[in-house]
């Protein structure tokens, strides 16, 4: 932790900053001024881009916490951390996530407990801590990172799909509980997005991950607007926006399809072939 002289700033909590959209959060964030706490694995990219914002934006404190979100005890032990330093969180930005793609009957069952671990129950353990604290001093904003696979299934990324399904459910259903509290909750809802995603889920072949691709920089930026304004869903990108517009209308057998062509590999080229 480095910390500057007073500290009357606000603070973000992001996890997953270390790369893609919450790395983008944490330089929106860090512009304004807010003081971070950055959560994920690769300890030596949080430490590199945390004190280089903070030297760029003169922040007052900026905190490396080094954590596995599929471990079942890291939300406490982060809640359990920050509380010893004195440290409050303004807002709380739940953006780690995993894929894993291919049929279910073949992918390994480990990576998706892992996934289910870090995609909705660390979401779920976070939110408790950290909205507590908030409803009791009235005062708070979260940003849940869902998807446009929220809005329909998805063949080859099955829980993948169900668990932002869960997300974007979970934070609907609280904001109705939050809607008299000074504490918003707002969905981001990106589609197939420009950072280490689909490698990660050994997705990086599918047509999704070979379309056309939104920038990080963009969708963090869509989100972070929307947080700010309190909204409560924000689907980043027109096509996109179309797309969950059109999952209100055709049966999700046929939403299922579609997305099982996306997530399909692409047919090499003749020109690869050779
Ligand atoms: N990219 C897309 O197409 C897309 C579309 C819709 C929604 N999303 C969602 O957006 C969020 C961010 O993904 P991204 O696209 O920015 O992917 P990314 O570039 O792969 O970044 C994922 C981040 O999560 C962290 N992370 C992964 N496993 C973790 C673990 N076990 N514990 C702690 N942190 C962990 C990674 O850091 P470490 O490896 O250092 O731990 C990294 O900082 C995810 O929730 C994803 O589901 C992505």
């Amino acid at each position: 932790m480095k910390t500057m002289e007073g500290n009357n700033q606000k603070t973000v909590l992001i996890t997953g900053a270390s790369n893609g959209f919450g790395m983008e959060f944490a330089k929106l964030f860090a512009k304004d001024k807010y003081n971070l706490v950055l959560v994920a694995r690769s300890g030596d990219r949080l430490r590199e881009l945390g004190f280089s914002l903070q030297d760029q934006y003169q922040l007052q404190q900026v905190c490396i916490v080094q954590s596995d979100l599929s471990q079942p005890e890291s939300p406490q032990e982060i809640y359990d951390e920050l509380k010893q330093k004195g440290i409050k969180v303004d807002v709380l930005v739940n953006n780690a996530g995993v894929g894993v793609h291919g049929f279910f009957h073949e992918t390994e069952l480990d990576r998706e407990l892992e996934l289910i671990q870090l995609n909705i129950t660390s979401v779920v353990h976070l939110t408790k801590l950290f909205l507590k604290d908030m409803v009791a001093r009235n005062d708070g904003k979260i940003l849940n990172l869902a998807s446009i696979v929220s809005f329909m299934p998805s063949p080859l990324m099955s829980v993948y799909a169900a668990s932002k399904a869960f997300v974007l459910s979970f934070t609907e259903a609280l904001q109705n509980e939050l809607k008299d509290k000074n504490i918003t909750i707002t969905a981001l809802c990106p589609g197939a997005s420009d950072t280490n995603f689909f490698k990660q889920a050994d997705a990086e072949n599918t047509r999704a991950a070979n379309g056309p691709l939104s920038s990080p920089e963009e969708v963090a930026k869509d989100g972070y607007t929307a947080l700010m304004k309190g909204e409560s869903r924000i689907v980043s990108g027109m096509m996109n926006k179309v797309q969950a517009g059109a999952s209100n209308i055709l049966p999700d057998s046929a939403l299922a399809s579609t997305m099982r062509y996306q997530m399909e590999e692409k047919p090499a080229t003749p020109e690869s072939k050779l």
